[in-house]
Formats: C-alpha cells, sequence, structure tokens
C-alpha cells in the first residue's frame, strides 16, 4: 500500500440542509449557474426551495436547463457559454449524476476558450488538462454516482458516439450539500438503478484491487450490505427518510475515493458499460446491472479466492476451500437474484440490444483505456474476445 489521499469537498449531510443553500454559496460567490436536468426539481419544489435560499442570501442566479441523463459535451458547451455571458462565478449543481458531472466540466469550460471536448479523456489522454475552474456547489437529488464528493466526470460526445471522463483534483466540488429529503420524490427504479450503481462503484475496486487492502475490504462489504439492507426499504417506500439517508451516504462514501483508497483499482465493468450505454442511451446503472454479474462469472475462474470471500462475507455460504469455485459462482447468483429482486434488468434483450455491435462495444472501450497490450486492465486482463463472451453471456 502506497498512496496519498486528500479529499477537499465539504459535506454537509442531512434532512433539511437544503435550506443553507444560499448561506454556504456566499462562502464562493456572488452569482451562481444553476444547472439542473428535465425539470423534475422544479415539479418537485426542490428547485424553488433552493431559489428562495439564495435570493434570501443575496445571490443572484442563472439557468441551465435540460441536462441529458448521460450528459452530452454540447450542453457542456451551452452551460459555460451561460455562464460567461452571464458573468457568473460559481456552479451550483441540482440533480443526479448527469448535472453534477456536467457541472464540474462547465467549472472549467467556463474558462477555456477551446473545445471542452479536449478535456475528456479519449484515445488513452486529453488534449487539454484544465488548471482553472469555477468553485462548484454539488446538491445531489438522486443517491447513485457519488459524484458529489469527487472529482471524476463522464461524458458523452453524442457525435463520434463517445462516452468517456475527466478525472482530475481540481475538479473537486467545495462543497455538497447532501440532503436525503431531496430523494423522497426519486421513482422506484431511478431508486433502484441507484442502488445497483453504488455497489457496482465498491465491487469495482474490491475485485479488481491489490490485493492487499483487508481494511478497504471490510469498508466495501459495509457499503455492499448496508445497501442491500436499506435500499429495498427505500425502493418499497420512497417517503422512508431514514432509509433514503442511508442509500444516500452508502451512495457518497462508495465513490469519494475512502473505501478504495490503496486498492489502485480499475473499473473495467464501467468503461464496458459507457461503451455500450454511448450507442444506446440507456440509463447507466442498467447496463451495469446486465454487465456486472457476467463480468464476475468471467473474472471467478482466475481471482476465485476473492469471490469465496464475497459470498462468505455477504451472502454467509460457506465454501470448502479458497479456490471453491461452485460457491464463488452461487454468491454471483445470490447477487444477480438480488438484482434481479429489486427489478434491474440482468440481460440486454431486456433493453432490446442484440449482439450485432458487441465487437464494436469492445474495441471501442479500448479506445478509452488499454493496457499498451490491447487488452482491458482488470483482474484479469480482458482481450476483445473476452469482452465480447462477457457481452454474449447477458445476452
Ligand atoms: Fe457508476
Amino acid at each position: 500500500m502506497n498512496f496519498e489521499y486528500q479529499n477537499p469537498t465539504r459535506i454537509i449531510f442531512g434532512a433539511g440542509n437544503l435550506s443553507r443553500l444560499g448561506e454556504v454559496a456566499g462562502g464562493y460567490g456572488k452569482k451562481a449557474l444553476l444547472v439542473t436536468g428535465g425539470g423534475s426539481v422544479k415539479r418537485s419544489g426542490v428547485f424553488g426551495r433552493a431559489v428562495a435560499s439564495l435570493t434570501a442570501a443575496g445571490i443572484a442566479y442563472a439557468e441551465c436547463t435540460g441536462v441529458e441523463p448521460n450528459p452530452r459535451i454540447t450542453s457542456v458547451a451551452r452551460g459555460a457559454e451561460i455562464a460567461r455571458k452571464e458573468g457568473c462565478d460559481m456552479i451550483i449543481a441540482l440533480g443526479g449524476g448527469s448535472v453534477m458531472d456536467a457541472s464540474k466540466v462547465i467549472s472549467a469550460a467556463t474558462l477555456y476558450d477551446g473545445d471542452p471536448w479536449d478535456m475528456i479523456l479519449h484515445g488513452q489522454e486529453h488534449v487539454y488538462v484544465p488548471t482553472e475552474a469555477l468553485p462548484v456547489i454539488t446538491v445531489p437529488t438522486l443517491a447513485a454516482t457519488g459524484s458529489e464528493a469527487n472529482c471524476g466526470a463522464v461524458i458523452t460526445n453524442e457525435e463520434t458516439k463517445v462516452k468517456s471522463f475527466i478525472q482530475i483534483p481540481l475538479l473537486y466540488p467545495k462543497a455538497a450539500i447532501v440532503d436525503p429529503e431531496l430523494t423522497v420524490s426519486v421513482p422506484k427504479d431511478q431508486t433502484a438503478y441507484g442502488v445497483c450503481d453504488l455497489i457496482t462503484h465498491v465491487t469495482e475496486a474490491y475485485f479488481n484491487g491489490s490485493g492487499t487492502t483487508p481494511i478497504q475490504d471490510r469498508f466495501a462489504e459495509g457499503v455492499i450490505l448496508t445497501a442491500m439492507e436499506w435500499g429495498p426499504k427505500a425502493i418499497a417506500d420512497g417517503n422512508d427518510l431514514a432509509a433514503r439517508t442511508q442509500i444516500q451516504w452508502s451512495a457518497l462514501v462508495a465513490l469519494n475515493g475512502w473505501v478504495n483508497v490503496g486498492t489502485n483499482a480499475p473499473y473495467p465493468v464501467h468503461m464496458m458499460e459507457h461503451t455500450v450505454s454511448a450507442y444506446h442511451d440507456i440509463t447507466h446503472a442498467a447496463g451495469l446491472s446486465i454487465i456486472n454479474p457476467a463480468w464476475m462469472r468471467f473474472a471467478a475462474r482466475t481471482n476465485t479466492a476473492k469471490f469465496v470471500q464475497f459470498a462468505e462475507r455477504i451472502f454467509g455460504l460457506k465454501a470448502t476451500a479458497t479456490d471453491d469455485l461452485a460457491c464463488a459462482l452461487e454468491g454471483i447468483d445470490r447477487f444477480e437474484q438480488f438484482l434481479r429482486s429489486i427489478d434491474c434488468p440482468t440481460r440486454f434483450s431486456e433493453l432490446g440490444i442484440d449482439d450485432a455491435l458487441f465487437e464494436t462495444y469492445a474495441t471501442d472501450t479500448l479506445k478509452i483505456v488499454n493496457d499498451g497490450q490491447g487488452n482491458l486492465p482488470g483482474i484479469p486482463v480482458m482481450s476483445v474476445a473476452d469482452m465480447v463472451g462477457i457481452f454474449r453471456s447477458a445476452l
């Protein structure tokens, strides 16, 4: 283990904290670009409450609405343009992962004259790594991506069908106002997808990490068990604030770096899913829910001991030995059953996706990230044929 860890995002957590938005924003600027998605924040009244808090604190605002579920680089460019024209000196993201991701990139794009796509990793490198950005405040309205307190953002180029990311310390939000009350109106399916996404964030590092991080393993298992216990409660009754609170906190800690620190893990399931959703514009976690169990069955054959640990600690199964593949696979079956129990899809056919582009997803994924030898990093590394086999097993 050899690492440096710093997450500077100030986290203000708990029901009712939306009312503090104006006071918090006053510490970072005078005029905010308020970024939102498809309009649910307006229908739920959250937008009105946010604006009331800003206005009471003397903070002006301009709006960038309509950020898509898979946020597009054109929306980033549009937001940056509004921020420049309106003279905004900070960005407030009021929405889910896509709104927060777009907001982070807008914060840097506002101060950059070139094409914002230059900042997104493609072909293994950034054309331009930003060095300055406006301060960002995140106000998540969905428990899922953990984007509120990390420095990553995933953006889609709809023209080239490339979905890739930027992850640099500059993009850590200054503050995250994490108010579980804002998630009570999230519908059942989106709540379930959030649970699937957050669990996948920790399984990636759990199964693809260095293998020398026993504390991190226990943290990850704690997140998975908590999400599996409280997730179904939040899905069954959206107004269960205790369940909403546990899921929101789980989503944040799953990807603010602390659970995964020292693992140095790549995220192969996310890399494959991003490529699939670049072509089909499916919900991120619907893609994860299909690909993750399929990937697990592939990976368990080489990394059996870790999957046995997962089966034993998460599902209470009892293995005969650390190489007990049957036990490892039984744990994966149980995990897939959990995903089905919360109505997440586990086969491509459920989304109407056939095998026509399987090879394209695989080769495109390698264009974003590869190990220099034509394989996708992970345990084990994956060739195009391996990825196609995984996709095919999930048809
Ligand atoms: Fe994710």
